[in-house]
């Protein structure tokens, strides 16, 4: 079936692994990846399929209608999946508004854009559209010592960057109340894998790592994340957007927890070992700092629904995921280095003003 698929924030590190499994598995599908290339977009995530005929990169922002209108006019998408964002909890502490704008603002520019172009116009007998949000496990708030997140745990957002997802997903559930667009929202729990943006735990750690530079652990280092690999994220979000009830929601995890302090240790382990230096040599990095304000205890998801009603499963098991990623940013220290010196900033035009 011919289709074209609007993804946003395809140029982040999720979006990316998104892009890339869509690009490769439909050939019959357009795949448009819309993405104002902050801080956080780098093309370089994508050299593999940007030539891919069924790929196209248009550079436009969630909080210009005018830009989005425009894409949407041009591609006529049948289909959404909606990843851009603010995603960093640190940066939303000192700057709560720049997450209002493109997170909450951003998502309901999206939700006109999409209602315009479905519920406006006559569209193609038997399209099955859809706005797909992904959003994450934050919203639903901090879990004490047990317990898990399910679909009908009420939200309870602690940071600001939890609060404007939070927001987006009502909005999105309004327009679906509403207006009836069709949408589905997804919660997953904390990604880890290659392209990770080094500011959020595992990235810059691995950095520090390999640079022999202080690990920060905030706090006491006992703060749960509950941890899945990218491409198995992406590999659900292909599966609900494909088979995911209209108006519903799930939440996507592996059972998989790990406490910071463990998980630091894990990891300086094993690049240890792939360096060949000493046993223990790294952990000797871990320093203890101040705590982020209104840390949010542990996360854990129930992913039971996803997997029960449309057959999804994570394919790795975390010291599998690790020990590639940890490969990956071993074997691709160039994209790190371009990462951390800015330039990857200029590949786009590098690459595409020229056209
Ligand atoms: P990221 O920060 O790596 O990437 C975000 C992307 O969005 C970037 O390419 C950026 O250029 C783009 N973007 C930002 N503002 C934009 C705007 N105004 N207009 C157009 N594009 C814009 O994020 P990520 O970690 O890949 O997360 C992607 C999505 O998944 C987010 O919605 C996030 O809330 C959600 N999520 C992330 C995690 C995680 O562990 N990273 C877990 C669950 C859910
Ligand atoms: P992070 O990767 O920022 O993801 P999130 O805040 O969305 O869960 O952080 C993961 C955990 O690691 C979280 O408990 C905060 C902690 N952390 C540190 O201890 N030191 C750091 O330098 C960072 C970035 C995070």
């Amino acid at each position: 079936m011919q289709r074209t698929i609007i993804i946003t924030g395809g140029a982040g590190f999720i979006g990316s692994h998104v892009v890339r499994l869509f690009v490769k598995k439909y050939p019959g599908y357009r795949i448009v990846n819309l993405d104002a290339l902050t801080y956080a977009g780098n093309l370089e995530n994508l050299a593999d399929v940007e030539n891919a005929p069924n790929y196209i990169f248009e550079k436009a922002n969630i909080l210009n209608v005018g830009e989005i209108d425009k894409v949407f006019n041009d591609y006529h998408p049948d289909g959404i999946i909606h990843l851009a964002a603010e995603s960093h909890v640190d940066r939303s502490i000192l700057s709560p508004l720049d997450f209002v704008y493109t997170n909450v603002i951003g998502t309901v520019n999206l939700l006109n854009a999409a209602k315009k172009i479905w519920l406006t116009n006559n569209q193609e007998a038997g399209s099955r559209n859809l706005f797909y949000h992904v959003s994450t496990d934050e919203v639903y708030g901090a879990l004490g010592q047990t317990g898990f997140f399910a679909e009908e745990t009420p939200y309870s957002p602690n940071s600001p960057y939890s609060a404007s997802k939070a927001s987006s997903d009502h909005f999105v559930r309004a327009y679906g109340e509403t207006y009836h667009l069709p949408v589905i929202t997804t919660h997953c729990s904390n990604n880890y894998g290659p392209n990770h943006f080094p500011e959020k735990l595992i990235p810059l750690f691995i950095n520090n790592v390999i640079h022999k530079k202080p690990l920060p652990v905030y706090g006491d280092g006992l703060y749960t994340r509950d941890w899945l690999y990218v491409k198995d994220h992406a590999t659900a979000i292909d599966t609900v957007f494909h088979k995911g009830k209209i108006f519903d929601t799930y939440n996507i995890g592996g059972f998989n927890e790990w406490k910071n302090i463990d998980l630091v240790k894990l990891l300086c382990r094993l690049i240890d070992e792939k360096l060949g230096r000493q046993a223990g040599e790294s952990e000797k990095l871990i320093t203890y700092v101040k705590d982020r304000p209104g840390h949010d205890r542990r996360y854990a998801i129930d992913a039971t629904k996803i997997s029960k009603e449309l057959g999804w499963r994570p394919s790795v098991t975390f010291e599998e995921g690790l020990s590639e990623t940890i490969d990956w940013y071993l074997q691709n220290q160039e994209w790190l280095k371009h990462v951390t010196s800015g330039e990857y900033q200029k590949y786009y035009d590098l690459q595409y003003s020229k056209q």
